[in-house]
Formats: C-alpha cells, sequence, structure tokens
C-alpha cells in the first residue's frame, strides 16, 4: 500500500516521510512514531562533504583504486554509468561497518580529510539515534517485535552521486524502478528532486517525492518478516539532464541468518509460498536473489538473457502463493 498525495507525502505503512521545510523541524507526515523528529536531517545530512569524496575521488584514481581494493569482489567507487548507456546513469559510493573496518588507517587519514570523516560520523549517528525508534515503529504496524532479527545491524551505506556526466547525458534513468530488498531504507536527498514512489493503487503512476524530504521507505524483508502487514514501496529516480543530484541512503536488512518467514505469532494477511513458510530462505540467500538483478540493472553485474527481468516480479514469484 505505496498510497502517496500529490504533494509527495506518503500517507501509510510503506513509506514515513519527513518533510524538512517547515519551521527548521522535521515533522512525520504519517505513520510514525519516530522519536525527537524535531531534529532537521536534511541540515544535518553532510552534503558538502558527499560532494567533496566524490569529487576527490574522480580526481585521485589512485585513492579510488586504494579504496576499492578493500572490497575487490565488487569495489567501493562504482562507475559502470561512465560507459553503459542502459544502466542506471549514476555513480556510487558502497561501504558498511565491515568495509569501514577494512580501510588501512593511512587512507582512512588521507581520505578523511576529503570528506569522508564527516560522512562516516553521519551514518554512525544516524544508526545509534534513529534505527532503533524505526525497528520499534515497524514491530507496532506488523504485531511482532523486530528487533531480535536486527541484533547484528546489517547495514549498508550508499552515497549516490546523479552525475551530469555520464555515458548517455541525457537519459532520465536515474535509478530504475525496483523495490528495495531489505528491512527498511532510510534516503537523504541534497534538495534536488528526482526521487519517485510508485501509487499502489494505479501501478506504473509515479508520485514525485519532495528534493529536502527524508524518507523511510520498506522492502521486501519487512514485507515478509510481518506476514503481509508491511508492504514496500516501490520507487526510481529521475535524472534531469545537466543537473547533479546528491543523496545518501542507509539500508538496514534481517541478520544474515535470520529465516525469511513471517515472525513468530503473526498470522499472514495474505498467502505466501510454500518455500517461504517452509523456512527455506534465510536474508543470505534472498539478498543473492535481489542483488544479480540489481546489479545488472545499476550496470555492475552482466546477465545471460534468458535471466533479464525485473527483480519485483523474481521476488513476488518466490515468495508469494
Ligand atoms: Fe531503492
Amino acid at each position: 500500500m505505496a498510497e502517496a498525495g500529490p504533494a509527495g507525502e506518503c500517507i501509510e505503512v510503506s513509506c514515513f516521510q519527513y518533510q524538512s521545510r517547515t519551521n527548521n523541524s522535521l515533522t512525520p507526515l504519517a505513520g510514525s512514531q519516530l522519536e525527537d523528529p524535531s531534529r532537521n536531517l536534511f541540515r544535518w545530512s553532510p552534503f558538502s562533504a558527499i560532494r567533496t569524496l566524490f569529487d576527490h575521488l574522480y580526481s585521485h584514481p589512485d585513492d579510488a583504486t586504494n579504496l576499492s581494493a578493500i572490497y575487490p569482489h565488487r569495489g567501493i567507487l562504482k562507475t559502470a554509468a561512465t560507459i553503459k548507456t542502459s544502466s542506471d546513469q549514476k555513480f556510487t559510493i558502497d561501504l558498511s561497518p565491515k568495509r569501514v573496518a577494512l580501510i588501512p588507517v593511512s587512507l582512512q587519514q588521507s581520505l578523511a580529510g576529503h570528506g569522508l570523516k564527516d560522512v562516516l560520523d553521519f551514518f554512525n549517528t544516524l544508526t545509534t539515534e534513529y534505527v532503533p525508534s524505526i525497528l520499534s515503529t515497524l514491530s507496532i504496524i506488523a504485531g511482532a517485535d523486530f528487533t531480535p532479527a536486527h541484533s547484528t545491524y546489517n547495514m549498508n551505506f550508499r552515497l549516490c552521486d546523479y552525475n551530469p556526466v555520464t555515458a548517455a547525458s541525457g537519459s532520465l534513468n536515474g535509478c530504475g524502478a525496483h523495490t528495495d530488498y531489505g528491512t527498511f531504507t532510510i534516503i537523504f536527498q541534497d534538495g534536488t528532486p528526482g526521487l519517485e514512489l510508485e501509487d499502489a493503487n494505479a501501478p506504473g503512476s509515479w508520485v514525485p517525492v519532495l528534493g529536502d524530504a527524508t524518507v523511510v521507505l520498506t522492502g521486501w524483508c519487512a514485507v515478509i518478516l510481518s506476514g503481509g502487514r508491511i508492504t514496500a514501496a516501490r520507487h526510481r529516480v529521475r535524472g534531469t539532464p545537466g543537473v547533479r543530484r546528491l543523496s545518501a541512503v542507509l539500508f538496514i536488512a534481517p541478520d544474515l541468518d535470520v529465516t525469511l518467514r513471517p515472525l513468530g505469532g503473526i498470522q499472514p494477511i495474505r498467502p505466501f509460498s510454500e518455500t517461504v513458510m517452509r523456512g527455506d530462505i534465510d536474508t543470505e540467500v534472498f539478498k543473492e536473489v535481489m542483488g544479480k538483478r540489481w546489479r545488472y540493472r545499476e550496470g555492475n553485474e552482466e546477465m545471460e538473457g534468458h535471466e533479464v527481468g525485473t527483480q519485483d516480479d523474481e521476488i513476488a514469484k518466490l515468495i508469494w502463493a
């Protein structure tokens, strides 16, 4: 149920949106019991540091190479959009607490003054101050405690640069339509519009989100754990040719070994597949199913022809009866 009003406000449980333009404070528009919404997350988010970090890595390829070397499997700075016209036209820096711990001290020190320290401070504060209360809110909505399934804080930090200088600079495809796989995602924007939510009552109809709103979106894992009581918001990012847009995103998913089925005590409100109800899928397997498709969309992994399809179709087939 991803209803979104004409001004972009979300009115349901698949999306919390924080209006950050009123009286320099945040007003939760709906569905939220988050603590202390008075803090101005928009002002607090470090877009100057994010811009500095991207620009530094673009202009210092040795630092970019050394940073990506901590995660050789897929790298940290993703720039497929410099050569691929059909993929999402964005660049990303993908970090996590585990990956940050792997950055050599000398590189951490050298990047600290080029935005990395402010970015990591931001995500660490966000994690401490907001993640527990969002999990509590989702628990109330679902009718079962989400906290034990998130004991390790399985998180990823992503910085996005919807940069006008890509292989398809006139493309509007900043990020293709998709639903996030995890429990929830917090999206901070730099004030530039582009994020859109699909109207669940009118699939294919997209509602723009205010450019300076901070949004919490729920994902597929929340759908499953809640027995369908929480829904997930399909979303996309549309680019504006010649306009740069930055965002900072925190993803949180259940712990990797958590079995993805409705939490104990929950009676599903929609039938799930036998695969889900038998407990055959854990977070790690689910992420692998999802990951191949999102990496294809982002241009970071090739797929065989017969494998190409939307990740949401794939997940729907997997989880629903
Ligand atoms: Fe997303």
